[in-house]
C-alpha cells in the first residue's frame, strides 16, 4: 500500500510502499477512503509529541471501510462504513487507573500519535475507537468531521450555555468554520471572531448572526456590547489572542480551549474572579462523541468545506492547510 510518513521530526513527507498491516485482536482495518489534514498533525511532522516513536504515518480524520476484523471483534463487519478519530480507544476501564472515563483514561490511544493514521490506503485501530458513518454523508465530509467536527460539537454541547446564549467561535479554520454551523443549529446567538474582513461573508453564510474582526479595534468591547458571551470556543493557536478575549465574557462565563498554541496563556485573575469566568481546556471526544456528531451533522445538514488533494500531493496539501489559506478542511483522498 501507499503511505506517507514522517520518518523524523522536522523532516518532510516521504511516500513510500509498506505492506497492508494485519488487525490484532480486537482491532480492525481500515481501507481509508478520506483522511482530513488536523493543525494537530503539526505535533507528528515537527516532533512535538513527547515519546513519539518514528518513521510515523500521520492522520486522524480517516474515513473509509472495514477490510478485515481480528479475532474477538463482533460489533463490526467488513465493508461497514466507519470513521476513526483522534481518540484511538483504550481498555474498556482500564485496570491501571480505574478513572471510567472513556476520554481522558491514561492509557488511552492517539490515532496517527501512538500507532500509524491515515494518511495511507490502510490503517489498523482498535475496534473501541471507530464510528459508523450515516450513508447520507460521503468520506470527505466524515473524515474532517472525525476530530474538527466531534472537537467542537463535542465542547458546545457540554459548555452548559442554552439556546439564545451569545457563544463566540474564535479562529475560523478546520475547526472553527464548523463550530459556527454547531453553535448556530444549537440555538444559540453565534458570533465568529476572526482576524481580517474575508472571512466575514463565508462565517455569515455558515450561520454566524455577528462577525467581529479581532484585527481592528478590541473584539472584547464589541462583545460586551453584545451583552458579553457565555461562551468563547476558542480555535486560534494563538495563545496571546485567547488570552486577549477573556474580558469579551459575560459574568460565569467560560472560555473554553481546544486550540493547542505552545506558548501559555496570560489571563488576568482579577478578572476570573470579579465575572467568576472560568478558563478550561477541552479534548476531542470518543468514538461515541465521533458517532453523535456524524448524525448531528447528517440530520441538521452541517458540511465542512474541503479542498480535496489525493495522497501523492500530501506535502502540498499539509502547506496549505499550515500556510491558513485552506477553505477550510484539507482533505487527502485516496482513490487516486
Ligand atoms: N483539543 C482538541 O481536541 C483539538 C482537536 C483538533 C485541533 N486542535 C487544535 O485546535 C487548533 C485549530 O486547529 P485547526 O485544525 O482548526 O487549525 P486551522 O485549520 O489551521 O485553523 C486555525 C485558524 O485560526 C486562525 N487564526 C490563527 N491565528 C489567529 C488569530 N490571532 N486571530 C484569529 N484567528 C487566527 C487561522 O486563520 P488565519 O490565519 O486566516 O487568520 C486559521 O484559520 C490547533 O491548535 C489544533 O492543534 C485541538
Ligand atoms: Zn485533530
Amino acid at each position: 500500500m501507499k503511505a506517507a510518513q514522517i520518518s523524523k521530526p522536522g523532516e518532510d513527507f516521504e511516500l513510500v510502499e509498506r505492506d497492508i498491516p494485519e488487525p490484532g485482536a480486537g482491532q480492525v482495518r481500515v481501507k481509508v477512503e478520506a483522511c482530513g489534514i488536523c493543525h494537530s498533525d503539526v505535533l507528528v511532522k515537527e516532533g512535538l509529541w513527547p515519546g513519539l516513536q518514528y518513521p510515523r504515518v500521520p492522520g486522524h480524520e480517516i474515513a473509509g471501510r472495514i477490510d478485515a476484523v481480528g479475532d474477538g471483534v463482533t460489533e463490526w463487519k467488513k465493508g461497514q462504513r466507519v470513521g476513526v478519530g483522534w481518540h484511538g480507544g483504550h481498555d474498556f476501564v482500564c485496570e491501571q487507573c480505574r478513572c471510567g472515563d472513556f476520554a481522558m483514561c491514561i492509557n488511552r490511544k492517539i490515532t496517527g500519535i501512538d500507532f500509524d493514521g491515515g494518511y495511507a490506503e490502510y490503517m489498523v485501530a482498535p475496534a473501541s475507537a471507530v464510528a459508523s458513518i450515516p450513508d447520507e454523508l460521503p468520506p470527505e465530509e466524515a473524515g474532517p468531521f472525525m476530530c474538527a467536527g466531534v472537537t467542537v460539537y463535542n465542547a458546545l454541547r457540554n459548555s452548559g450555555a442554552r439556546s439564545g446564549d451569545l457563544v463566540v467561535v474564535h479562529g475560523i479554520g478546520g475547526l472553527g468554520h464548523l463550530g459556527v454551523q454547531y453553535a448556530r443549529r444549537m440555538g444559540f446567538e453565534t458570533v465568529a471572531v476572526g482576524r481580517g474582513r474575508d472571512k466575514e461573508a463565508l462565517a455569515r453564510k455558515l450561520g454566524a448572526h455577528h462577525y467581529i474582526d479581532s484585527g481592528t479595534g478590541d473584539a472584547t468591547t464589541e462583545l460586551q456590547k453584545l451583552g458579553g458571551a457565555r461562551v468563547i470556543l476558542a480555535t486560534a493557536p494563538n495563545a496571546q489572542a485567547i488570552s486577549g478575549l477573556l474580558d469579551g465574557l459575560s459574568v460565569n462565563g467560560k472560555l473554553l480551549v481546544p486550540a493547542a498554541p505552545a506558548e501559555p496563556l496570560i489571563v488576568s485573575v482579577l478578572s476570573l474572579i470579579m465575572g467568576r469566568r472560568s478558563v478550561a481546556g477541552w479534548y476531542s471526544g470518543t468514538a461515541r462523541d465521533s458517532q453523535d456528531t456524524l448524525e448531528f451533522s447528517a440530520l441538521t445538514g452541517v458540511h465542512p468545506m474541503i479542498e480535496k488533494y489525493p495522497l501523492s500531493r500530501v506535502a502540498e496539501a499539509y502547506e496549505q492547510m499550515h500556510s491558513g489559506k485552506a477553505r477550510f478542511r484539507v482533505v487527502l483522498t485516496m482513490s487516486s
